[in-house]
């Protein structure tokens, strides 16, 4: 299987040759490569006039420095269809195809040491999709962390489920940030709604969380969503924004290492999933109202996720939807089907 890159070009002025879906773009267009080899390659699907001014490339995750010379010298030329040395294909995207899809699995207060480490083979011995279209982490109770992480292979990362608020010391049975960095962990989940609504933690309490764990180095998975009442009522959007509106107090417009979970609650353990349709509809408000009270480009990089009764049979039909940027998976995330949703991330790929 071939690396799968992203590739930004910015061109230094709108082309009016450009066809109107990539006038869109015309400033930025955003190419995703398949690079099969340095074998010559031919540049194509890059069917409108090329805009012959200056073509700045920001490449990213492409290794050899003499491919991006020669991808640089490939688009370069005015012409439409250009060849060069190396088999390459690129297909116009928009800015979305920048969200690397992501998948985690929240193991909750489940296993022993004989299940988690069967759950870990199992995920060892799975086939999954390149790490470059799709970032994978898993959470385990903190007592099975140390053993999941060291035998679980590298392309899946571990994140924890909860941290405390502030810098640890007198606070039994809470696990701080400092701790969960000092180990190695990347990520930790903050404001399931079982903790929010269990154990009560306020939407102030899940902000102030996310500061004090990003201002220590790790990256959150941030839950917000809705309960059937909130729903039923036409107040989901406005229950999430509540939820977000808290978190944005607590950490500005830090979200580049923010992800956050859409998660019904009504669709949590319960079986009864959002159908693509309602799952989109929530997630391109949710992006609306980052860009609204955020920053575009925060509205535009940040990975919205759809957690609630996901599994093998339903994640495709939602990682088609273009807001859908990937999966909090609970119950699917113990059994094997878990890898196959991780390797819906090619319905991306293939969109
Ligand atoms: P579920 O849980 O997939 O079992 O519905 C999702 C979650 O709580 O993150």
């Amino acid at each position: 299987m071939h690396p799968h890159h992203t590739v930004t070009c910015s061109f230094s002025a709108p082309e009016p040759a450009c066809s109107e879906k990539n006038r869109i773009y015309s400033s930025e267009i955003l190419l995703r490569f398949n690079i099969a080899a340095l074998s010559p390659f031919i540049f194509h699907s890059f069917s409108p006039p090329s805009p012959a001014k200056q073509v700045l490339l920001a490449l990213s995750g492409l290794p050899p420095p003499s491919l991006h010379l020669g991808i640089a010298s490939a688009i370069a030329p005015p012409s439409a269809t250009l060849l060069h040395r190396a088999s390459l294909q690129a297909t116009i995207n928009s800015k979305k195809m920048a969200r690397k899809f992501f998948v985690g699995g929240n193991w909750k207060c489940n296993g022993t040491v004989e299940s988690v480490s069967k759950l870990v083979d199992t995920l060892n011995a799975g086939e999954i999709v390149s790490t470059d279209i799709v970032e994978v982490v898993v959470a385990p109770t903190f007592i099975h962390i140390p053993l999941v992480k060291d035998r679980l292979r590298s392309e899946i990362q571990v994140s924890a489920q909860n941290c405390w608020v502030k810098k640890g010391g007198a606070y039994t049975g809470e696990v701080s940030a400092e701790q969960l960095v000092d180990l190695g962990i990347p990520y930790v989940i903050l404001g399931h709604s079982e903790r929010r609504h269990i154990l009560k933690e306020s939407h102030d309490f899940v902000g102030q969380k996310c500061a004090y764990a990003l201002s220590k180095g790790l990256k959150v998975i941030a839950c917000i969503g809705e309960t059937l009442d909130e729903r039923e009522a036409g107040n989901t959007i406005k229950v999430c924004a509540e939820q977000l509106i808290a978190i944005k107090e607590a950490i500005g417009e830090n979200w580049s290492d923010v992800v956050v979970a859409y998660e019904p609650v009504w669709a949590i353990g319960t079986g009864k999933v959002a159908t693509p349709e309602q799952a989109e509809e929530v997630h391109a408000e949710l992006r609306k109202w980052l860009a609204e009270n955020v920053s575009a480009e925060v509205a535009e990089a940040t990975r919205i996720l759809y957690g609630g009764s996901v599994t093998a049979g339903n994640c495709k039909e939602l990682a088609k939807k273009p807001n859908v940027d990937g999966f909090l998976v609970g119950g699917a995330a113990l059994k094997p089907e878990f890898i196959d949703i991780i390797n819906s991330a090619q319905i991306k790929v293939a969109a």
